[in-house]
């Protein structure tokens, strides 16, 4: 196949089994069609009309013949289910416990918006380290898009209204397309960009480098310490902050089971933590029933974000020592 790309460059670690199971398919579905057609054909010329062949005592059945043409497919099958599912399983759930990388992408009408978690943005681009796992959080603002990257061999939908995640580690450094492989809307075919994969000393360098904000000379802070910010101007410090009588307290509580009034128990994972900032009725705690927590209206999926990494960040701190903005803990 060299000179003729029938498949995009290989690099990401998943790549070369997705091929692999690509090309069991085909071969199997070619070696299937072939047996048919060749039946078909000796059947074809060998009973044609006219042939001097015996027509007397056709069989009805054959048990032998009939078990093996559905034994033997349906435990085919099987094996290539459990190899697909095995590596969708393998890519789907969350990283190995090696620190990846956690990058933010926001889908919308008609382009990709990413954060890093040191709180470099970017559009339509993205900047990894090579041989790093990299997991992305995903959110729609308006309609379905699909974030896809066919050298990583990736792709899921990215929604409006709920996390979705992925994760890959690039075996490989260059620039990779990046697509949106769901129709959006009249400009979705614009909806591409790329993904540039770095050494990780460029990759360092690439961070140092957009570490100023745009207009200041000040330097941009992280989605941790944006978040803080906006925990205290959007007043959730108000009942939330360390000592508060108001609302349950944050610190260590993300990835803890929470007890919910009406019986349940939720985990609280990013999903929670952003339903319990847009409808906190849904999913009142226990021992929480009559306190009310306002919605905060207008409040973007970036901000989200932000809360989140900001109340994550308070996830090994004691309750107690939690402080409620970063100015506040160096003073
Ligand atoms: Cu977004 Cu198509």
């Amino acid at each position: 196949m060299n000179g003729i790309p029938f498949f995009p460059e290989q690099a990401s670690k998943a790549a070369h089994e997705v091929d692999l199971i690509y090309y069991l398919l085909t071969a199997l579905t070619i070696f299937f069609s072939l047996a048919v057609f060749a039946g078909v054909l000796y059947f074809v010329i060998k009973y044609r009309a006219g042939s001097k062949v015996d027509r007397h005592h056709p069989p009805s059945h054959n048990m032998k013949l009939e078990l093996a043409w559905s034994v033997i497919p349906l435990f085919m099958s099987l094996a290539v289910f459990g190899w697909s599912a095995k590596l969708f399983v393998e890519m789907q759930k969350p990283i190995p416990s090696r620190d990846a990388l956690e990058v933010i992408v926001i889908g919308k009408q008609w382009m990709w918006h990413l954060q890093h978690p040191t709180g470099q943005r970017e559009n339509n681009t993205l900047h990894i380290p090579v041989g790093r796992p990299v997991k992305l959080t995903m959110i729609s603002q308006d309609v379905l898009h699909s974030f896809y990257i066919p050298a990583f061999r990736i792709k899921m939908d990215v929604i409006p209204g709920r996390y979705t995640t992925m994760w890959f580690e690039a075996t490989k450094t260059g620039t990779y397309h990046l697509f949106c492989a769901e129709f959006c809307g009249t400009k979705h075919a614009e909806m591409i960009g790329s993904v540039v994969v770095l050494t990780p000393e460029e990759y360092e360098q690439w961070l140092k480098d957009n570490q100023w904000g745009m207009q200041s000379q000040q330097r941009i802070e992280t989605m941790a310490e944006q978040g803080a910010k906006l925990f205290t101007r959007l007043g959730c410090n108000g009942c939330h902050a360390p000592g508060s009588e108001g609302g349950p307290p944050l610190a260590g509580m993300y990835g803890t089971q929470r007890a919910l009034t009406d019986g349940r128990f939720v985990t609280a994972d990013d999903n929670y933590i952003r339903d319990s900032i847009l409808e906190p009725q849904k999913m009142v705690l226990s021992g929480y029933e009559d306190k009310f927590m306002p919605t905060s209206p207008g409040i973007e999926e970036q901000q989200i974000l932000q809360l989140i990494a900001y109340i994550r960040s308070l996830k090994e701190m004691p309750a107690a020592a939690a402080p409620i903005n970063r100015n506040e803990a160096e003073g």
